[in-house]
């Protein structure tokens, strides 16, 4: 995997960006520092992995390279360590980094942990045997992930749709939730071999996600 282009909290020495690049990059920095806070306090993702990986097994991949998205803590990162795949990670969060590598070694699992922000992060092409991506939504990444994609390769995909807002918690943001079809359309390109959109039973109480399980045709270079 390549390594990251751009280290959060290292661009304030830079006079040469453009106004509007500081204002992300401090948006972001803010954004950093906000997860980092959450995971400090270990307000966030529950542990064990997430249902639709454990009970899918049978469509994924038996082994190979797989990359998690905002992978948090590495819930399923770790999860997938332990089936024996070759897992890279990737979060904004540097705390929450640091505690999938801490896992990982008293697991005894290894795994490429890395803090870096996908909004600038070149996703490799062509190299991954399975992507997962859980409770983050950043559209403009839809081609990178396709494209990272092996032929053949599998993709899992799970986040809030914008029935979410019925329940009072979770994002509140129309830009961090799916609308109805957003996500079947997304994937468009890839094999469906599951999709879902509904209200489940998650362990903070009901919640409106989407769900889906793509394939990248194995003839498709
Ligand atoms: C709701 S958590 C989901 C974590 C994990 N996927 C899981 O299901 O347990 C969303 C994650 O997205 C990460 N994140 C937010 N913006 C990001 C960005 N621009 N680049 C990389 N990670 C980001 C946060 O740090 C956080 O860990």
């Amino acid at each position: 995997m390549p390594s990251h282009r751009w280290q959060i909290g290292g661009l304030d020495a830079n006079p040469l960006l453009p106004y509007t690049a500081l204002a992300e990059a401090e948006a972001m920095q803010d954004a950093a520092k906000e997860w980092d806070e959450r995971y400090r306090q270990g307000r966030t993702m529950p542990d064990e992995p997430a249902a639709l990986l454990v009970k899918n097994l049978p469509l994924l991949p038996k082994g190979g390279k797989a990359l998690d998205i905002a992978m948090g803590t590495g819930r399923n990162a770790l999860y997938l360590a332990s089936l024996g795949f070759q897992v890279t990670g990737v979060d904004l969060s540097a705390v929450a980094v640091e505690k999938c590598r801490q896992k990982a070694e008293r697991l005894g699992l290894s795994i490429e942990a890395l803090a870096a922000d996908l909004e600038h992060y070149p996703l490799p092409t062509g190299e991954c045997d399975l992507i997962v991506n859980f409770y983050y939504l950043q559209r403009s990444l839809t081609p990178q992930i396709v494209a990272a994609l092996k032929p053949g390769g599998v993709l899992v995909f799970e986040t809030f749709t914008i029935d979410q807002l019925q329940f009072g918690w979770g994002p509140k943001s129309p830009g961090n939730l799916l609308r109805p079809g957003e996500l079947r359309e997304m994937f468009a390109g890839l094999e469906t071999l599951l999709y879902h959109e509904g209200v489940i039973q998650g362990d903070r109480g009901p919640k409106a996600v989407a769900r889906l399980i793509g394939r990248r045709a194995s003839g498709q270079a």
